[in-house]
């Protein structure tokens, strides 16, 4: 890492939710080897939420955990304002908290639909509100969306709209927090290789083709790069968008994508 690169977040401080595993692990990595110190809000895996914090610490940096919800907005709220009681400020939030979802049409139940959303959707749009009542000019604010979004796959209608919904948050939200001096935008991830990726490979393939054809296979021919992401390489893009360098970028949504077509 170049002098230049720690200077990005030295003295600032972030809150990553779903920082325990993961992207969200990756991105509260990055930013605190970049200098910041980092609030990790977790949903129930204390152990790695703990382990990381450990492990940040014993390189020199900055981190706490702290179990939050986010498909309880109150909880989100305290995850905020314990950062700000511990950091004394806010700069940047990561919003990487996220759930995966397929099923047919028949099979969805109005009570997926009110998770799926509560957390992707709903849980995203209460986190910005809580972290801008904290911050200043120059704040910085990373939602997650996805790939899903802007593609078709067979039984994944419910988390492709939780996802494509925020990219049109981030778009609405840019007009009102610009006034303020802070970005909002959303990074798309392409698949990578996390816990929710190992879990769901198989269900991005097309019904026909399951049983015949290894999920591997289809990363291989529908990706450029022929591979899942590595967390880190997806981390890089939520930490350009949290730092100056992207200080005219605003109300859009980056793919990270390997180059899926
Ligand atoms: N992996 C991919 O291929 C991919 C592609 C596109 C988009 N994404 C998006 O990227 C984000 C991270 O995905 P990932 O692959 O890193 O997922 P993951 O490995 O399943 O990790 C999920 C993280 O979110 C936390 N979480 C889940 N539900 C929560 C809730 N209700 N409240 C608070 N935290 C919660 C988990 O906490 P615990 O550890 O406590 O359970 C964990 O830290 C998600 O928004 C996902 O939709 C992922």
């Amino acid at each position: 890492m170049s002098s230049a690169q720690k200077a990005r977040f030295e003295g600032k401080a972030a809150v990553v939710t779903g920082g325990s595993r993961g992207i969200g692990a990756a991105v509260a990595r990055r930013l605190v080897q970049e200098g910041a110190a980092v609030a990790i809000g977790y949903r129930g895996n204390k152990e790695a939420a703990d382990a990381l914090v450990a492990e940040l610490g014993d390189g020199g940096g900055h981190a706490i955990a702290v179990q939050a919800d986010v498909a309880v907005p109150e909880q989100t709220g305290a995850l905020i304002a314990r950062a700000v009681a511990e950091f004394g400020r806010l700069d940047v939030l990561a919003s990487c908290a996220g759930v995966e979802h397929f099923d047919a049409l028949e099979k969805i139940t109005p009570a997926d639909f009110d998770h799926v959303f509560a957390v992707n959707t709903r849980g995203q749009l209460f986190a910005v509100q809580h972290a801008v009542a904290h911050m200043s000019e120059g704040g910085r604010i990373v939602l997650t969306s996805s790939v899903s979004a802007s593609r078709a796959f067979f039984g994944h209608t419910l988390y492709a709209a939780s996802k494509a919904a925020v990219e049109s948050m981030v778009l609405n939200l840019s007009a009102e927090l610009g006034r303020k001096g802070i970005t909002v935008n959303a990074i798309a991830p392409g698949g990578t290789a996390t816990d929710m990726a190992a879990e769901n490979s198989s269900n991005y393939l097309h019904p026909d083709l399951v049983g015949k054809q290894d999920p591997s296979e289809w990363i291989e021919l529908g990706v450029a790069l022929r591979r899942l992401a590595e967390p880190s390489e997806i981390a890089a893009g939520y930490a350009f968008l949290a730092s100056a360098d992207a200080a005219y970028m605003t109300g859009r949504t980056l793919q990270v994508d390997g180059g899926l077509f």
